[in-house]
């Protein structure tokens, strides 16, 4: 603050200003005064520069800059504010201007980008949740709790390490991190929070925290919410549900829950996982339709797609709990015209769960409650649809689904349609409602009649025909007369205004009239908005009821969503038990197949996958570059994602036994962010995989020691697979690519080792993917034919199989070499070299030649067969 002004030298509002300031120093102060907010001091010059506002200045001295915006655009000016990651105090006068005194203000709100429940902040992707969420640790424990505001969801873990604790953050990527200010975490784990608002430690005392929950929910012991064994969760609970009740200044009644979870009961995956197999966002940013959640997301409604999302984020491990939504997918499969009536009544489906929380907060518009007694209408018609079936999910649904006709009743009858954009404009409580309004309003209008009237009587009289009756905000109601009409003015006429043509008079009688016109207007404005006011209320009592219809609805649009998906794209019904198999018949990449769809090409090639833990616990996958592994390993894991998330999946068969954690290791891409080298990031991913790896767990290896040199990368590789193998508590399934053919030889040494490889066919030096995955090694990388393939000189090919033809037979002669080289690189060297081995015909013939014993022509002769058996 470059406030060195003497305190004596400001005035009772700046001093006041001040002193609210103090008490919200991390935020920008929006400051009501009359129909504007201000905004003073170092706020004004970040916000007239972050807006394009114009800089003016409070006082004559100029030492109080200063910048506002109208009352009326406040919320939009700050949401824009605070989506650059400010926080915004709003701050309202309490008491009437004009009075004795000064005027009172306080902070109604603190907008933070994490506390949002405002459309003008939320607006983006509606399909995304907004999260808030507080950390804490304790020497052993660390604990995450989040909350998203705008739909009332609360929930709180606990966690073991700090590596945890950073998946959880960027898994949920929250907007913004409350903290204590004591654990640090990763600043990779902080690339989507806006935000770090560190409050004080004593929010986080665990006494401070479980009182506070238990008096927000109404409870005497935390047990009932399954918090009693989580202490570090109820201190970061706690603080969190504090902090956010101290920014809305509100009771957050639609706060009704608080679910532990863990995230041992999910299948996990972590971040580079999740990345690498594209899941929900795309390797490159901003591709389109690239990730899994573009395919399986054909939900009608926000709240649908969130829930699509989340289950994308946490896929299940519970047997039970992943077939039941795979009975309701199987039901749904078989009527069709069903699953078309329900899309076509979800379609109509607004966003409930958003709805009830601004409902509860007291700051829906008419518009929302329009919008929210049309998605209760629906409701009938869903459950009606959902009568046919049996499955348990469904049958749940169904029974969720509340249409709370009472308030389907209220809202019909108090409310005007369609609705006015916003309260202040009128117009929103319907006639009949209200008898004190209906009054009012006939004021209004009749005065209106009464000024229609009184234009009319008066052009009779004065024989003025232009004669004018009409209104400006400044003068009220006016009579207008042109300059040639002016000698016909009657002698009661006030003169008002003088314009170029005309001048403006008032009367006696019309001032009458408009003081009860303006008056009756004013009142029915302020009884309408206590009326609203008093409907928003009776709705806030159904919220409990209208957010279990809104998790209910979701769940039913996240089910038919998968149900379309799997319709569409002919998918089937895993079988997902508790064995160690994953078999899995003509299984199909699901991103790249819709992507291949219609292209025209061949289209997408199938391949099928045998592996357990006992006879196939490690397949090693060979093949040039392109020729389709990579794409092979990650469709695998994204079959058992599926089906685990509860989908039917892209195969002709599948049997999963349930995976408890995926582990990828894909590519090498450079994380330049991160500061280190693609090495070590491979290594550093690598090392997880081999500590953290369990027999449920499925290991996806793509290309390991690409990153350092040919026999360093090739001699790590080999060693992670013999531990793999070995390492008895791990044997992991494991999928493993390389196009280091040499890596075949593990399978003669180690009994769980297959060997598979993508086959190509070539000729004359042409080689062509057949994308098929096929028993046994390949012998040769094709590297030369796929740089050919991709265009290089043939200049550069042809210097390039002469260096290749030397490295190779290298490698052959040359001692010492490791023993896990080809066993056959030279002998399938390029078709066009011919190599010079022991058994060639013409070294057998150069050999045997006595030099000696020949004449010169002998010597001619023979160097002409020589030649001969050259092939010149
Ligand atoms: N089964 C398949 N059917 C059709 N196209 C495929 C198939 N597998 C891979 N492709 C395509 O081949 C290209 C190379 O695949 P990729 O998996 O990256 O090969 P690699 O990892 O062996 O270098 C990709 O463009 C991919 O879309
Ligand atoms: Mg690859």
């Amino acid at each position: 603050m470059n406030a060195n002004i003497p305190d004596a030298a400001l005035t009772p509002a700046m001093r006041q200003y001040l002193q609210i300031k103090h008490e919200n120093s991390d935020s920008i102060i929006f400051f009501r005064m009359g129909d504007f907010y201000e905004i003073f001091f170092d706020d004004a010059l970040l916000v007239s520069k972050a807006l394009g506002l114009t800089l003016t200045a409070r006082d004559r001295e100029k030492k109080i800059p200063m910048c506002g915006v109208p009352f009326h655009a406040g919320l939009a000016y700050a949401a824009r504010l605070v989506k650059d990651g400010h926080k915004v105090a709003i701050c309202e006068q309490t008491t009437p201007a004009g009075g004795k005194g000064i005027v009172e203000r306080v902070v109604t709100r603190v907008i933070t980008p994490g506390t949002a429940l405002e459309d003008e902040i939320l607006s983006g992707d509606q399909k995304s949740n907004n999260y808030i969420a507080a950390i804490t640790g304790g020497r052993k424990q660390f604990a995450f709790a989040y909350m998203d505001v705008s739909t009332g969801e609360f929930r709180i873990t606990e966690l073991s390490t700090t590596e945890l604790l950073e998946d959880e953050i960027k898994r949920l990527q929250p907007r913004e991190l409350v903290t204590d200010g004591t654990i640090a975490v990763g600043p990779d784990a902080l690339s989507t929070v806006k935000k770090i608002s560190a409050i004080s430690k004593f929010d986080f005392e665990l006494d401070t925290a479980a009182e506070r929950l238990g008096r927000h929910f109404g409870a005497a012991s935390l047990d009932g919410f399954g918090l009693g064994e989580m202490p570090e969760g109820v201190r970061a609970g706690g603080a969190l549900l504090h902090y956010i009740k101290q920014t809305h200044k509100s009771e957050l009644s639609h706060v009704t829950k608080c679910a532990p979870y863990f995230t041992a009961d999910y299948l996990m995956l972590d971040s580079s996982t999740r990345r690498n197999l594209e899941i929900t966002e795309s390797l490159r940013p901003g591709a389109k339709d690239a990730t899994l959640l573009d395919l399986l997301d054909r939900t009608k409604t926000s709240m649908g797609g969130r829930l699509l999302k989340s289950w994308l984020l946490y896929p299940l491990k519970d047997i039970t709990a992943i077939n039941a939504r795979l009975d309701a997918i199987a039901e749904l499969m078989l009527d069709r015209r069903s699953i078309y009536s329900i899309h076509l009544l979800l379609e109509g489906v607004y966003d409930l769960e958003r709805l009830t929380s601004k409902v509860s907060a007291g700051i829906a518009s008419p518009k929302d409650i329009i919008a929210l007694k049309e998605t209760l209408i629906k409701c009938p018609a869903i459950k009606d649809a959902l009568k046919p079936f049996t499955a348990s999910i469904l049958k749940q649904i169904a029974g969720g689904i509340d249409c709370c006709a009472e308030a389907i009743d209220l809202i019909e009858k108090a409310l005007a349609e369609p609705p006015p954009p916003s309260i202040r404009d009128g117009g929103v409580i319907k006639a009949g409602y209200n008898a004190a309004l209906d009054e009012l309003r006939d004021i209004g209008y009749g005065g209106k009649d009464w000024i229609a009237r009184l234009e009319a009587g008066e052009r009779k009289r004065t024989g003025i025909n232009s004669l004018k009756v009409a209104y400006n905000r400044v003068f009220g109601y006016y009579i207008e007369i042109t300059r040639a009409n002016l000698l016909n003015v009657p002698q009661e006429y006030v003169r008002k205004q003088t314009l170029a043509n005309a001048e403006r008079f008032v009367t006696p009688a019309l001032k009458d009239w408009e003081e009860k016109i303006l008056s009756a207007e004013e009142k029915s404005k302020a009884l309408e908005s206590a009326l609203f006011s008093t409907v928003l209320t009776a709705l806030a009592g159904f919220s409990a009821r209208m957010q279990a219809t809104a998790q209910s609805l979701a769940a039913l649009d996240a089910i038919t969503s998968l149900t379309a998906v799997s319709h569409n794209f002919a998918y089937v019904r895993p079988i997902v038990d508790a064995s160690s198999a994953l078999v899995i018949e003509g299984g199909r990449h699901p991103v790249v197949e819709a992507n291949l769809r219609g292209a025209g090409a061949m289209g997408f090639v199938s391949n099928s996958l045998a592996l357990d833990s006992t006879l196939n616990q490690i397949i090693v996958l060979t093949g040039p570059n392109m020729a389709g592994k990579s794409t092979y390993l990650r469709q695998n894991a994204l079959i058992v994602l599926m089906a685990q998330i509860g989908c039917f999946v892209p195969a002709e068969k599948a049997v999963i036994g349930a995976v408890d954690r995926i582990f990828t290791r894909v590519g090498a891409s450079d994380d330049l962010s991160k500061g280190q080298s693609t090495f070590m990031v491979e290594m550093t991913e690598t090392a997880n995989i081999l500590n953290n790896a369990t027999p449920k767990s499925l290991v996806i290896l793509d290309e390991i020691g690409r990153g350092t040199s040919t026999y360093d990368g090739l001699s790590i590789a080999w060693a992670v697979v013999e531990y793999l193998h070995d390492s008895a508590p791990v044997r992991a399934r494991t999928l493993f690519a390389t196009h280091y053919h040499e890596l075949t030889d593990l399978a003669l040494t180690k009994e769980r080792v297959k060997n598979y490889n993508m086959a190509v066919t070539e000729k004359t030096g042409k080689v062509t993917f057949l994308r098929k995955v096929v028993h046994g090694g390949s012998s040769r990388s094709y590297g030369i034919q796929v740089a050919r393939l991709a265009g290089l000189p043939s200049q550069v090919i042809e210097r390039a199989k002469e260096l290749l033809k030397n490295l190779e037979s290298g490698e052959l002669n040359e001692a010492g070499m490791p023993a896990i080289t080809s066993r056959g690189a030279a002998t399938n060297a390029l078709e066009s070299a011919k190599p010079l081995t022991a058994e060639d015909p013409l070294r057998k013939r150069l050999r045997a030649v006595d030099v000696n014993g020949l004449t010169p022509v002998q010597a001619l002769m023979e160097l002409n067969k020589l030649k001969e058996l050259l092939g010149e």
